[in-house]
């Protein structure tokens, strides 16, 4: 959320709400304002369930269990109750299995739509094999998993390839509220909850669950994101402020800080636990508020996750590595959407750029101080009284003309569109809308009338399948007036965000479709409201071209399971402090571990004005990110990248040129994250599963397999310590020189200026680069590539290069190429990638693109040096020492370079290096 501006938006504003939006405005002198927001004990259902141990209470009627090849079925009693509840256990071929926990009968308690999840996974089932039962407990094998079901009470622990992994329920803290009527002895609370002026009318009473996971033998849990906190999940048991447990709710959070448990604008239920030897995930697809403690001892992680309503549904994901997990998430939540090639450029965005003239000026600032961009964004002001959809005519008489403007330079906008709709019933989306009955209603089933940027609002409700579709169709040429094909969306406020209701967002008794009370569906939301507005723009460009039209690009900042499907996300209103610069590397790296790889956080702060140095060592990392925008509040002071004198402009260029530069390697990694779920940013461990050193790290990364990035996180710093995982070799990217390899991971000292961060290529790794500094990814197309070979201990190193037309869908079909590089035997090869199973085959797409330079890191010392026999032709061509980059800092002569070889990348071949 954000201070707001408009005196016309104040004046219709009731007192209450007016007071809380002045308070917004006043940034700096405001923080975070804890007290806006509930605490598990303010929360009927935290307080009554967390720590309160009831699991013992529930058991498995021995009789009951049947087992049907891949699903075991039995009755759980909750024996205080009498009540039974059906228990199903299910085996997946995909590496996971999945405990469910429902009322029996069912009593209609709300499930996670199948739409979260991609479809057909559920067919692949792979079977028990029932290994022992007895009258107290039964096991069971799948694969290299194994699962051993106790009765009396219930738990159950699952071992992966003979370690221990999961228990459920070994501390009796499982607990399942049934559907119940309404007594007058029922505690406060249960029926009927008040908070902050606000009275929840809970009309199915307490219906919350809890679930007992302990990790044994772990030390380190991740994920559950999002929240401005470390990589590996503190205790929640701890000193204030960790002394809450993690709660996932998406909300507005209003100067969020940067060390702190609190839920941020999504949830992903999703955790990862690591140790030496296995990695375990779970995820607990439910979408009601829940809240997570975290304890840790006697040499294990325990966890009680309690929700609010709806089942458990618990995925446990059992291959056992980092990447294998992601992968069989990727399986059942669907893998990474795979983005348009220019969405991965620079984005510069300010809340707001006030009109044609100032789009110009920044547009022809750009190209002036020769910086790459591709994408300028229009925040709220650009409508007409935020009424999305629309322009401010006065601000923006041109909107075509302005677009197509940029597209004349290879470059694109977004606009932002709000989820809340001015009740206007001059403005043709609230009428339409209003019409066709397409909002949330309250309680009494009457439209829902919530604040937001346009003051009295209506909110489509897009958990249903009708609204989304008719939502996408606002967004065809035709519909969406002024816009053009080379405009893309931002969602915003998408929680969603309502200034006047319960913690800035909406009653938990309003209706969605189907009478689904919203307390089951908050945190879908996000997610819907994203889906709708992609599908629009997939829509847009299947009505252009209905084989290949673009692929969607829609930023959100509310998130779920799945929205990695739909396209990237941003960490929201951070600060322009050295903390949130800090704290933005482990929120990126939870969310790839949480399976939503394509993020950001904004470059320089949200909140107040970062100075020279701060704002460059943003864009040295921001340059990292996979979703790489910078962005400010509207109060700020203007930080386009020029504006910081001649030597920070140079900096800032250099470091967005870095980014230009490696984007076929990063292309390369979306693919991954396309095919397979692998994240782009991953934590040191990721890569090193084995050092058990590496577990806690959290303030450097690898960006893929391949390169060691250490951003540099506090001013007027002339050294920082890198730690670099031992066993490994790593190059200094600016100079390619060797760091002295060692087998231990070691902490380096290494000297920095203001010019770079330290940066470092993985040996046994070959990194594809586009040297030439360009205006943007559409001035890049045709340029020839560089390939960086940084050899291992053996002389080794292999690599990969993705690429296709960068914007549609002609990739499903085939029409993409992807090379496998090998050096070996001091023989560099390019052969095709093979095609994983059940993946489409490479078809026949050629690219006029070559390779134009190959640089050799760590070839061993020789003489008279090397020279290069490139296959078919007989001629030798020396290999020279650096430059390494041609954008980087000059200084390379540990690298030696093979110019010119004109390898084409669409073929094979083949070269030798030879000692002289
Ligand atoms: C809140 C968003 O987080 C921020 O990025 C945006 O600038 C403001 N809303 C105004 O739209």
């Amino acid at each position: 959320m954000a201070a707001i501006a408009a005196p016309r938006l104040l004046r219709a504003v009731p007192i209450v709400v007016l007071c809380s939006l002045l308070l917004h405005s006043t940034q700096h002198v405001l923080a975070f304002k804890e007290h806006e927001f509930k605490k598990c004990a303010q929360t009927s259902f935290c307080s009554r369930n967390r720590n309160v141990p009831q699991g013992a209470n529930f058991e498995i009627i021995p009789a009951s269990i049947s087992l049907n090849t891949a699903t075991l079925t039995a009755t759980l009693l909750n024996k205080p109750y009498g009540k039974h509840l059906q228990l199903t256990l299910t085996s997946h071929a995909d590496g996971f299995v999945r405990l469910m926990v429902d009322e029996s009968p069912s009593v209609g308690r709300y499930q996670v739509p199948s739409d979260i999840l991609i479809s057909g996974w559920e067919n692949k089932k792979q079977g028990f094999t029932e290994n022992s039962r007895t009258a107290s407990s039964i096991t069971l094998t799948t694969g290299e998993t194994k699962l051993e079901l106790n009765f009396q009470p219930f738990t159950l622990a699952i071992t992966v390839k003979g370690q221990p992994a999961l228990q459920i329920n070994s501390r009796n803290l499982f607990n399942f509220e049934h559907r119940r009527q309404k007594q007058d002895s029922d505690p406060a609370g249960y029926w009927e909850e008040s908070w902050g002026g606000h009275t929840d009318s809970k009309p199915k009473g307490p219906e919350a669950l809890s679930l007992d996971l302990v990790f044994p033998g772990f030390q380190h849990v991740y994920g559950i994101p999002e929240r401005a906190t470390s990589l590996s999940l503190r205790a929640t048991n701890g000193a204030a402020p960790y002394g809450e447990p993690y709660r996932l709710y998406n909300l507005d959070v209003f100067e969020y800080l940067d060390d702190h448990p609190f839920g941020l604008y999504g949830s992903i239920p999703m955790m990862l636990a690591h140790k030496k030897g296995l990695t375990l995930g779970v995820l607990w697809l439910n979408s009601a508020e829940m809240f997570v403690d975290v304890v840790k001892e006697r040499g294990q992680v325990g966890s009680q996750w309690v929700a609010e309503s709806g089942i458990v549904d618990l995925f446990v994901f059992t291959a056992g590595s980092p990447a294998g997990v992601l992968a069989a998430y990727a399986r059942l939540a669907g893998p990474s959407a795979m983005p348009q090639l220019f969405s991965l450029g620079y984005h510069q965005c300010r809340w707001n750029y006030k009109d044609e003239a100032d789009v110009k000026a920044v547009d022809a600032g750009f190209d002036t101080h020769d910086i790459p961009y591709d994408v300028l964004w229009l925040d709220i002001e650009h409508t007409n009284g935020k009424r999305y959809l629309t322009w401010d005519s006065s601000l923006f008489p041109s909107p075509a003309p302005m677009q197509l403007d940029l597209a004349s330079r290879g470059r694109r906008m977004v606009t932002i569109v709000d989820p809340h709709v001015k009740r206007d019933p001059g403005y043709y989306v609230f009428a339409e809308a209003e019409a066709a009955g397409h909002y949330v209603k309250n309680k009494y089933n009457t439209d829902f009338d919530g604040w937001c940027w346009p003051g009295s609002s209506s909110y489509l409700d897009v958990t249903s399948p009708a609204v989304r579709q008719w939502w996408a169709q606002q967004f065809t040429l035709d519909r969406y007036s002024g816009s053009t094909p080379h405009l893309y969306i931002w969602n915003d406020m998408n929680e969603p965000s309502v200034f006047n209701g319960p913690e800035i967002t909406m009653p938990k008794d309003n209706l969605h479709a189907g009478g689904v009370e919203h307390r089951d569906t908050h945190n879908l939301y996000g997610v819907y409201y994203h889906m709708a507005t992609a599908e629009g723009l997939q829509l847009r460009g299947q009505q252009a071209d209905p084989q290949d039209g673009d692929r969607p690009f829609v930023l959100s900042r509310a998130f779920f399971t799945g929205t990695q499907r739909v396209g990237p996300i941003w960490t929201g209103d951070n600060a322009a402090q050295w903390s949130h610069l800090r704290v933005s590397v482990p929120m990126v790296l939870s969310l790839g571990l949480a399976g939503l790889p394509n993020v950001g956080a904004d470059v320089g702060g949200f909140f107040g004005n970062p100075d020279a140095e701060l704002l460059t060592r943003w864009y040295q990392l921001g340059a990292y990110y996979p979703f790489f925008r910078g962005h400010a509040h509207l109060e700020t002071q203007r930080r386009e990248p020029w504006l910081f004198g001649p030597e920070a402009t140079a900096r800032i260029r250099a470091a967005i040129r870095t980014r230009y530069s490696l984007l076929p390697y990063i292309y390369t990694l979306f693919r991954a994250a396309n095919t397979s779920g692998q994240p782009i940013l991953r934590p040191l461990w990721f890569e090193f599963p084995e050092h058990e050193e590496l577990f806690a790290v959290d303030e450097e990364f690898l960006a893929g397999p391949a390169m060691l990035v250490k951003p540099v996180v506090a001013p007027g710093v002339g050294q920082v310590e890198v730690t670099l995982p031992g066993g490994a070799r790593w190059y200094d990217a600016a100079t390619g020189a060797l760091v002295p390899p060692a087998a231990k991971t070691k902490s380096h000292r290494v000297q920095v200026t203001l010019d770079a961060i330290p940066v470092y290529y993985r040996g046994g790794h070959i990194v594809p680069r586009r040297e030439r500094p360009r205006r943007s990814t559409a001035a890049q197309a045709a340029d020839p590539l560089t390939l960086v070979v940084a050899l291992d201990e053996q002389g080794g190193a292999e690599g990969e290069l993705y690429m296709d037309d960068g914007r549609s869908f002609a990739f499903q079909r085939g029409g993409y190429l992807h090379r496998r590089f090998v050096f070996r035997s001091m023989k560099l090869v390019s052969s095709a990638q093979q095609v994983p199973a059940g993946g489409v085959p490479e078809g026949t797409l050629t690219l006029p693109v070559s390779i134009e330079r190959v640089v050799f890191l760590g070839l061993p010392p020789s003489r008279r040096g090397y020279k290069a026999v490139v296959g078919g032709s007989r001629q030798a061509v020396p290999l020279e020492a650096g430059p390494l980059s041609l954008v980087a800092a000059p200084g390379a002569e540990a690298a030696l370079v093979l110019r010119k070889p004109d390898l084409p990348v669409s073929h094979d071949w083949e070269v030798e290096i030879v000692a002289v």
